[in-house]
């Protein structure tokens, strides 16, 4: 059986063999219902993930699992149109498998997407929130078990995991725009059940502000290359815990469709300078 790091290096050869002219500055990985956003930038390569050898494959509904390579603006960008969960029952190296392939092609920075519940009474479902934080209730590390010098070090630091710089631009770029973007601390969870009244009550209280099933490991195998981290969670749904409304995952993916537009705007205004940062 392959080891970890020759799946990810058996990958990383078909990438560099097949595009050697390429070298990706950025990875994009798109959340739940937001894989069609990649077409907006153009890419002159899409290959299904299933083409790729060792890639992780997506089982979820609304997780193509294409990556798209693009130009835009001078800057090379790999988008990751579907991610794996902890909740497909993928391991955590999994779910953060294609990004390390990814980042040992070379990107230096990424753009992590997603869709997830409002916690913060004071947010609104259809707006998007700038990650600044986060919380890992994921119960599980990507990093657990033997370290890889190659990647990072044994114990990452992970005091500003969402690059400040890049946050930065991110809201100046939202501003400009006229795109109202809140900033918050999201928590990851394994899923897929959603959250009890008594545990929204109590993530609250632990502070965070947004909640979904994805991001965190990607965010934290990520620091753990060096790359530089910006995320954005796309406000599908409200989850008050004294007046907890149904939630289902075609309302979250029917919701997620209408913030694309400004996801978009936010991408295409960022990404270039973030790419030549
Ligand atoms: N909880 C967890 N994950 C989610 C949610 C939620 O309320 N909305 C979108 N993804």
């Amino acid at each position: 059986m392959l080891t970890e790091k020759y799946k990810v290096l058996k990958a990383l050869g078909y990438l560099g063999n097949n595009f050697p002219d390429f070298i990706p500055d950025v990875v994009v990985v798109l959340g739940s219902g937001q894989g069609d956003l990649a077409q907006e930038f153009s890419p002159f390569a899409g290959l299904d993930y299933a083409h790729i050898p060792e890639f992780a494959v997506s089982t979820t509904a609304g997780h193509a699992g294409t990556l798209f390579l693009c130009r835009f603006q001078g800057v090379a960008l790999a988008i990751m149109s579907g991610r794996v969960h902890l909740y497909e029952g993928c391991s955590p190296n999994e779910v953060v498998r294609n990004l390390r392939v990814l980042g040992m092609w070379g990107a230096k920075k990424a753009v992590l997407t997603n869709a997830a519940g409002a916690l913060n009474p004071l947010f609104s479902t259809g707006s998007i929130m700038l990650v600044t934080d986060h919380i890992n209730m994921t119960g599980e590390n990507p990093l657990a078990g033997e370290n890889l010098e190659l990647w990072g070090p044994r114990f990452p630091d992970m005091s500003s995991a969402y690059c400040p710089a890049l946050r930065n631009l991110a809201f100046k770029k939202a501003l400009a725009a006229g795109i109202h973007l809140e900033r918050g601390v999201y928590m990851g969870i394994k899923g897929p059940s959603l959250e009890t009244p008594a545990e929204t009550r109590a993530f609250r209280r632990l502070g965070a502000d947004a909640i979904g099933m994805s991001t965190t490991l990607e965010a934290i195998a990520s620091r753990h290359m060096g790359i530089r981290v910006l995320g954005y969670s796309c406000l599908t749904n409200k989850n008050l815990p004294d007046c907890m409304a149904e939630t289902s995952h075609e309302e979250i993916l029917a919701e997620v469709r209408k913030i694309n537009r400004n996801l978009v705007t936010l991408l295409k205004e960022t990404l270039p300078h973030i790419g030549r940062d």
